[in-house]
């Protein structure tokens, strides 16, 4: 591995980038972009579902792909969390409950309604009502329907279901109501439009992002409608004309969390990306980052671009006395889930940590050993977060390990796994769902949020869900703490 040394004047502005796309976009995002194959297979369209955990670039793609749909013209339109408002929906619905209301179903024909009108707003600009070809009645639809007084997104939306639901659970005659749902389902008002968007559509082409789906998220009835209804909607819309892309992205646990969505899933795998990182692409995504930051000083880049992704690396970060020079890749990179946000949040840490002390490249090893409590803290933390409405009061049982033994066998891990359920090591506000857990269950899910690695051959590595999506998990012997929460659960490795 070849050696390159940056000047002070790197250090002094060195800059990891921001923890979320949104922000990072602003600040060289698309210059330090990794494409990565499932970036490929999305701006293609042959996928439009993007699913992966927290921070593992789900915005990223979406954000950079916008920026370069806007660079060739074509519109965008993306849909983002003041949008929606979980809350808003249970709160103005009537449960399913109340009657025969088929909610999902009634969610995604207001979600087609909702994006098929925005579609055409955008299409519908100035002047289009002189043209041929399909637009003007677009034109003459949007100024008679959605004119001055036009509703917001979440509004157009409730509007929609709000008719729905009041010919449902309304005093309405049977067989009118009937006729009037399915002038509703089948969107009757613009559903005449479509071979005029089509024609339309063979000239333009518009792009239609839905991002951020799990904030606010409440695991409610209607807010499971609500995305299981979009994703219906998604996968119908996008049979129109190859010139509209709707895309979602997903966060797994909401996936898990929708039977609904599960089911339909099925019928759709085809369209689904799941994101995943190894170390080498992660790697890539540090020295990129590097590379700008040096870059944007005038430093010559072509001789770290020459030196390869290590050396960049090595070139900011020592490793320990008398091990390899880019030994602390492996000890960062092995304290994370394999997601871009977290490397980045902890170079981070450790880069402020050498500069409170007035180091100077490469960063000295004590202050990535400085920096680990901290962001070992806050990463428990929010992994038990993510799993709020799923699993709630996790961290208490992540608590459970606090300096116990690193590597637990079967054995001990079920008893542990019995005496949680059983109430006998007591935990937190977790009374919904622990009870009912078999060691077998709550294993799974610790491995799942990644709080456990197993070792699934008796000599073998052991993994993590972060580095394989299925482990014959009954038949590991022996687990260990993942390295990431030692730090904070004061586990000595
Ligand atoms: N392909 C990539 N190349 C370079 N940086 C990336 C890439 N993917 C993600 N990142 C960076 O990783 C961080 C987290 O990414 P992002 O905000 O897209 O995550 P997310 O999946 O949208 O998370 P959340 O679920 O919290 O919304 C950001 O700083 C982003 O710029
Ligand atoms: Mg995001």
């Amino acid at each position: 591995m070849a050696k390159v040394s940056l000047p002070q004047k790197v250090f002094d502005v060195l800059d990891f980038g921001t923890p979320s796309a949104e922000r990072d976009i602003g600040r060289g995002l698309e210059k330090y972009f990794v494409e990565s194959p499932a970036f490929h297979r999305v701006r293609s369209g042959s996928k439009t579902v993007l699913m992966g955990t927290r921070g593992s670039g789900k915005s990223a793609i979406f954000q950079v792909l916008a920026r370069r749909e806007r660079a060739a013209g074509s519109h965008v339109i993306e849909l983002s969390p003041e949008d929606y408002s979980y809350e808003l929906l249970s709160s103005t619905m009537a449960a399913e409950s109340a009657g025969a209301w088929a909610k999902h179903g009634a969610y995604a024909a207001a979600w087609k309604y909702l994006i098929y009108v925005l579609v055409m707003k955008a299409v519908a600009r100035k002047g289009m009502r002189l043209t041929k070809g399909g637009g003007r009645e677009i034109h003459h639809y949007i100024r008679d329907n959605h004119g001055a007084q036009a509703l917001g997104t979440l509004s157009l939306l409730v509007s929609y279901l709000k008719r729905l639901e009041s010919i449902k659970l309304g005093p309405i005659e049977a067989g009118i109501r009937t006729r009037e749902l399915d002038r509703l389902y089948k969107l009757e008002e613009i559903h005449n439009l479509l071979p005029a968007l089509r024609k339309v559509l063979d000239g333009q082409r518009v792009v239609v992002f839905v991002d951020e789906l799990d904030r606010g998220w409440d695991s409610s009835e209607d807010a499971k409608a609500f995305v299981a209804g979009l994703f219906q909607a998604c996968m119908s819309i996008n049979g129109l004309h190859r010139n509209l892309r709707v895309y979602v992205s997903l966060r797994q646990e909401l996936y898990d969390d929708i039977p609904a969505l599960y089911e339909d899933a099925q019928k759709h795998r085809d369209q689904l990306e799941k994101i995943s990182w190894t170390e080498e692409s992660l790697l890539e995504m540090i020295a990129r980052r590097i590379r700008f930051s040096a870059h944007e000083k005038g430093f010559d880049v072509e001789a770290l671009e020459r030196a390869g992704d290590r050396a960049c690396w090595s070139a900011v970060f020592a490793g320990p006395p008398g091990a390899a020079r880019d030994a602390a890749f492996g000890y960062m990179v092995g304290r994370t889930l394999y997601r871009p946000r977290e490397l980045i949040q902890f170079c981070s840490e450790a880069l402020e940590q050498a500069r409170g002390r007035g180091s100077r490249l490469p960063v000295p090893y004590a202050a990535i050993e400085r920096s680990e409590y901290g962001y070992s803290a806050e990463r428990t933390k929010d992994i038990a977060a993510e799993y709020r409405s799923q699993y709630p009061g996790l961290l208490s049982v992540f608590e459970v390990f606090r300096s116990l033994p690193p590597v637990l066998d079967r054995e001990r891990l079920e008893m542990l796994c019995l005496e949680l359920a059983c109430g006998d090591v007591p935990t937190h506000g977790t009374g919904e769902w622990l009870p009912f857990c078999d060691p077998d269950d709550l294993i799974e899910i610790l491995w799942r949020a990644g709080l456990l690695t197993a070792q699934p051959t008796a000599d073998g590595r052991f993994l993590g869900s972060h580095q394989v999506h299925h482990l014959n998990l009954a038949a590991a012997r022996r687990f260990r703490v993942h390295e990431m929460f030692h730090a904070s659960l004061g586990i000595a490795g």
